[in-house]
């Protein structure tokens, strides 16, 4: 036995004992003759002390040991003398008898604690270290947890864990495919899965009602704080449903979740929202519901006042920000440059300050009376005291726009807390979105994602205007300004497949292609059927209160795809590329 006890675990219950601990040596110090050593390993910290008037070699051994040294030691536990209440094993401490060096360790490029010294890339390329720190291991610990629970809800329900093949070929998510070239079949190619989702729809033609798998997906995207190139999901899908069914199942899992996880009882039922809604209020399809500062229209009120910006457009469209009207001309312009950014990409700002005194103060005073900007600071939402953003230009994307300026004035104010949770459901969605740039529609979805029944008429229709008002079963999960999930009630029905492919410019030989195996197995009598899957690294980094998943990721990659620590991607040797007949010729 290498040790009788973790370093998490001692109390002052356990004092008088002889105990025998093994873990990485965080630091040592010494302080008037003793030598005081902080202890590490996956459960904690314990302070073990070489006592001044110990065994020669002992002291000599406890002032050898440097940063990460992995030891083992015996020792008596005994009642600390000044206590440290913010450590879980504080009350106490091991007077050691004896100490084991069982390995040493180079120096750590940057010292291993809560708050570290280290850069990001030093952190990454070194990640094995990183990971011994706590936040770390908090999160790990987290995801794995969550993993747990998802798992005992889901076998509760009647789901079957199944695993599905990664060598496959083409998914319909829309993202690029990462691909893996064959040696048995010379100049073809697998590609990885960006999801299960046409095997999921597979078993249940194969009657398998209600499957589920953690599952890993690769998507070759830009990467961002919430999006890694391979990452986890909670993949779900279930016959002889309807949408209800699906929200009511899932939504039990995320309150059990909640509940089980963090204590915390989210609303039963949840909200929902139709993306139009969404939209419109928040600009976005994936509000932030944790405050309000929500979008009005004010088109017809500021046109037609000689103001040529707001005449030209379609939309003119406000937000009132709380407790706002001090900001000076300095922050104002400073405003109007954030929006501007190419990341935002709006062409200009007006502000109307609607003072405390109940005077008015606007950029566009020149072109409207002070109750006029009233009018408009009200119908946006304003009370006095508050500052009144307006944004204008085509509708959706000048609502786009607002909904980024709103999240960060809301961030400004702190009103973005991640330790408050608003969880709501997002339906509705249209089912196809128009391409400017190459002139046809895309399936906002997926290309099984089943029009509502009632827009059926529409469906069939072939005049753009009404194709763009289908709706489709579709829903998302979101929580704080984040999709979290999303699915829907998939076809079912070999003409109405047949009619998306159409809609979507797939011909049939191309569908054939592409999806012949699994429009061919639609014939073998395929159940109604429909799911979603939830981003489980962007769950866990939203309970454990982050916006970044990478933490909750033991060894993710960096911005620009690349794993540092192991350096990849790499070439491959001349043998590997000859085996696979590849060639390679790389172009700047
Ligand atoms: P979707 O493409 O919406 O749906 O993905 C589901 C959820 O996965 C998460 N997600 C990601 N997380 C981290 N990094 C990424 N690159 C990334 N991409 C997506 C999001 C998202 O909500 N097959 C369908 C589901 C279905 O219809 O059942 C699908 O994959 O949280």
């Amino acid at each position: 036995m290498y040790r009788t006890h973790t370093c998490g675990e001692l109390r002052i219950g356990n004092a008088g004992q002889r105990v025998t601990l093994a873990g990485w040596v965080q630091k040592s110090r010494k302080l008037g003759g003793m030598t005081f050593i902080d202890l590490r390993d996956r459960y904690g910290i314990t302070q073990l002390v070489v006592e001044a008037d110990a065994d020669a070699d002992l002291v000599e051994k406890a002032t050898s040991l440097g940063r990460e040294f992995v030891i083992q030691a015996t020792g008596e536990v005994i009642e600390r003398q000044s206590k440290n209440p913010r450590m879980a094993t504080g009350d106490i401490e091991i007077r050691l008898e004896e100490i084991n060096i069982l390995n040493k360790a180079a120096t750590p490029p940057f010292t291993i604690e809560t708050d570290t010294d280290g850069g990001e890339d030093l952190r990454a390329k070194y990640r094995y270290l990183d990971l011994r720190r706590e936040p770390l291991r908090k999160a790990l610990e987290l995801r794995h947890r969550m993993a747990h629970e998802v798992r005992n809800y889901l076998d509760s329900k009647g789901f079957m864990e199944i695993e599905t093949p990664y060598l496959i070929k083409s998914t319909p998510e829309g993202a690029r495919d990462f691909v893996v070239p064959s040696r048995m079949n010379p100049g073809q190619f697998y590609a990885l899965p960006q999801s299960p989702q046409t095997f999921k729809q597979l078993l249940m033609v194969a009657g398998y009602d209600r499957y589920f798998q953690i599952v890993r997906c690769f998507r070759d995207e830009d990467l961002r704080a919430d999006r890694q190139p391979e990452f986890t999901q909670i993949d779900c899908e279930m016959s002889f449903v309807e949408q209800e069914d699906v929200l009511n199942t899932f939504e039990g899992m995320m309150r059990t979740l909640f509940k089980n996880v963090l204590g915390v009882d989210i609303p039963n039922p949840l909200p929902r929202m139709s993306w139009f809604d969404a939209m419109d209020r928040y600009g976005s399809d994936k509000p932030d519901v944790r405050f309000g500062m929500d979008i009005h229209e004010i088109t017809p009120m500021v046109q037609g006042h000689g103001f040529s910006v707001f005449d030209s457009v379609p939309y003119v469209g406000a937000i009132a920000v709380p407790g706002a009207a001090g900001y000076s001309r300095k922050e104002t312009d400073a405003l109007t440059d954030w929006v501007k950014r190419p990341q935002v990409g709006a062409k200009g700002l007006v502000y109307i300050k609607l003072n405390a005194d109940g005077t008015v103060k606007s950029s566009v005073d020149k072109f409207y009376s002070p109750e006029e900007l009233k009018a408009v600071a009200c119908e946006a939402g304003a009370k006095e005291g508050d500052l009144v953003l307006v944004l204008c230009g085509p509708k959706r994307k000048t609502q786009t726009q607002l909904g980024v300026l709103r999240l960060e004035m809301g961030g400004r104010l702190g009103l973005r807390d991640p330790k408050v949770f608003a969880p709501l459901w997002i339906v509705d969605f249209p089912l196809l979105e128009w391409d400017d740039e190459t002139q046809r529609f895309y399936a906002m979805h997926h290309p099984f994602t089943a029009p509502k029944p009632e827009h059926e008429a529409l469906f069939y229709s072939n005049r753009k205007e009404d194709l763009e008002q289908v709706c489709a079963n579709a829903y998302d999960f979101v929580l704080n300004g984040s999709e979290l999930g999303g699915g829907s009630i998939r076809i079912h029905n070999a003409d109405v497949q047949k009619r998306m492919f159409e809609v979507l410019g797939i011909g049939p030989e191309e569908a054939e292609y592409k999806f012949g195996f699994i429009i061919n197995a639609f014939r073998f009598g395929a159940p109604p059927h429909g799911g979603l899957a939830f981003g489980f690294d962007r769950v866990c980094a939203l309970f454990g209160g982050n916006e970044s998943i990478r933490d909750y990721i033991a060894f993710p990659k960096n911005n620009q795809g690349r794993d540092v620590m192991i350096d990849s991607p790499s070439e491959i040797d001349d043998i590997q590329l000859e085996e696979l007949q590849i060639k390679i010729d790389v172009k700047d």
